[in-house]
């Protein structure tokens, strides 16, 4: 089996065409487009016309449905959620900070799929960070400071009551379903630096937002080193900003990527279908 893999001139990503999404997968393919992630760290599949069906059956070759604590699924299904938002509505851009998804849960999301239903003619584009190649190129010395040091996550800026979700006047006219819960105080531990659970490759692990302290150190040097590796993490030379057409689906790697959305489309409907695929056990 051969699988044309282009990878794009950039620090990660890759696309594959000649791929037929509304058929069932061989294991071969699974196995070709599962390298090819972890390569690539994010694949893109364009003129896919799928639907919810497709878009799970996808999903699943690569793991099992990971959690969504914090957006409700769409009606009739458990593992989709719509990242939309409409022409005429005030609140701010979803997810428009650079993150990891969920990277405060005890086992974080292996990937996320997303696939482009209404896609406006202008904006709307979704950034990657090579997290990977942020570690490696990190100076000598600022690599002794984090080595070692554990991360401490936590949800509450986005999703506590007195979270972004939960306080802004204008969350009343977003039309994602967002869930806000005081669950979103809990806190989780993970290595400020950890290795790839797969590839074993090293890399920063999420960024400042999700991160909201290290470990035994005071709350205001750990953020003013937060912030540096913010800056660094999210550095030109490691991104790629990805452009979105309509029936294009994107899977990328949570565990070696940071992402954000991009706004830039007011007055234009934005619609995509999201899936969660869970660490393997
Ligand atoms: C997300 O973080 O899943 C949303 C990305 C986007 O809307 O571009």
């Amino acid at each position: 089996m051969n699988l044309e893999i282009k990878k794009l001139d950039s620090p990660c990503g890759a696309i594959i065409e000649e791929i037929d999404l509304t058929q069932t997968l061989e294991f071969s393919e699974i196995n070709l487009i599962r390298k090819a992630w972890l390569d690539n760290h994010i694949l893109i599949f364009p003129n896919q016309k799928i639907n919810d069906d497709e878009l799970e059956r996808f999903s699943l070759c690569f793991g099992e449905f990971g959690e969504d604590p914090y957006i409700e699924p769409i009606e009739g299904r458990k593992h989709i959620c719509a990242i939309q938002r409409l022409a005429t509505e005030k609140a701010p851009i979803f997810a428009e900070s650079w993150h990891s998804d969920w990277s405060f849960m005890e086992v974080p999301p292996a990937g996320t799929c997303l696939y482009g239903i209404k896609i406006p003619p202008q904006g709307g584009a979704t950034s990657f960070a090579n997290q990977h190649l942020a570690y490696q190129k990190l100076p000598e010395h600022l690599k002794t400071e984090v080595n070692g040091k554990y991360a401490v996550h936590s949800a509450a800026a986005g999703y506590a009551p007195e979270g972004l979700f939960g306080m802004d006047e204008l969350e009343k006219d977003r039309s994602m379903r967002i869930i806000v819960s005081d669950n979103a105080r809990q806190i989780q531990i993970h290595p400020l630096v950890r290795r790839h659970p797969e590839t074993g490759e090293k890399g920063f692990f999420s960024c400042f937002g999700y991160i909201t302290g290290i470990k035994d150190m005071p709350a205001d040097e750990s953020k003013d080193l937060l912030l540096e590796l913010y800056q660094w993490q999210t550095r030109p030379e490691f991104t790629y900003q990805h452009d979105w057409k309509k029936d294009m689906l994107v899977l990328w790697d949570n565990r070696s990527l940071l992402h954000r959305a991009h706004g830039g489309y007011e007055g234009f409907d934005r619609l995509l279908h999201r899936t969660t695929i869970a660490e393997r056990k």
